[in-house]
């Protein structure tokens, strides 16, 4: 097992955002969270990252304990994200926010990462050359002198997530990475989610175009006020009343 969360759970003020959540995650996978808006999702996110500290609960990463440690800490354990509204490095080039993220390993901070760069010259290489491997993956190879913030929408979600893998991480966190795109790029997008599972990835998949989860997610959890309503495959998700009836009167609908 990749990850176990038990009983996590945040307030705001007198709402339970996230109340009692539980469950696994196996490596290799996609496990998709889902549910309507202000279902707690994000803010799941935002407690596995360090960004936010749980009321109570456990999050254990290959065996080891997240709790209290802060947010570069659990990314040099592992753990990176995208954002749902993106957070790129707009005034920097393709190829330096990448870089940026490589350097997040291991460092003490974003910042200190930032000032102590450049590294060794070895180091330096090395970061380099994975970081045109990674553009390679997300077809932005021959972009990688251009100011972020000049690519498409869809280009600069693609950027995020090489960014957010630079670090070599066991483990990525994508919060609504197909926001915002249209269906050739969301679909270009779930052929890369499907590619980075092959390589052995392991990823945590938050989602509201549902013809994309059920695509690409192995397992589901569906989330509504804070509270597991649901576990289970695409299929068993798909024909899960609760989950239906959560949905409904909502814009989106259970494919
Ligand atoms: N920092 C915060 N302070 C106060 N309330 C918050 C904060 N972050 C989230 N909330 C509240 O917690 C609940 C869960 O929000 P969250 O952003 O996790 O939902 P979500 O499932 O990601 O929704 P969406 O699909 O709209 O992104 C909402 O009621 C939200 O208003
Ligand atoms: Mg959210």
């Amino acid at each position: 097992m990749l990850m176990e969360v038990k009983g996590l759970t945040k307030h705001f003020g007198g709402v339970a955002a996230v109340k009692e959540i539980s469950f696994q995650l196996k490596k290799s996978e996609i496990f998709a969270l889902i549910g309507p808006n202000g279902a707690g999702k994000t803010t799941v996110f935002n407690l596995v990252t360090g960004m936010l500290e749980p009321d109570g609960g456990s999050m254990v990463f290959e065996g080891k304990s997240l709790f209290g440690l802060k947010p570069h800490q659990i990314a040099a354990a592992g753990i990176t994200r995208t954002f749902q509204n993106l957070q790129l490095f707009g005034g920097m080039t393709v190829l330096e926010n990448i870089m940026a993220g490589a350097h997040l390993k291991g460092k003490t901070g974003f910042l200190k990462a930032l000032t102590t760069w450049p590294g060794s010259a070895a180091e330096e290489k090395k970061i380099r050359r994975d970081a045109f491997a990674l553009l390679g993956d997300v077809g932005l190879t021959g972009l990688e002198n251009l100011p972020a913030s000049t690519l498409s929408f869809g280009r600069q979600r693609l950027l995020e997530i090489a960014r957010a893998l630079a670090s070599e991480p066991r483990l990525v966190l994508l919060d609504e990475p197909a926001a915002g795109l249209n269906s050739a790029e969301t679909k270009e997008m779930a052929d890369y989610l499907k590619r980075l599972r092959k390589q052995g990835k392991s990823m945590v998949l938050v989602e509201h175009d549902m013809e994309t989860v059920m695509e690409v997610a192995d397992r589901i959890i569906v989330l509504n006020f804070g509270e597991v309503i649901a576990v289970g495959t695409p299929a068993e998700i798909q024909a899960n009343p609760e989950v239906i009836k959560a949905y409904l009167g909502e814009d989106e609908q259970v494919a």
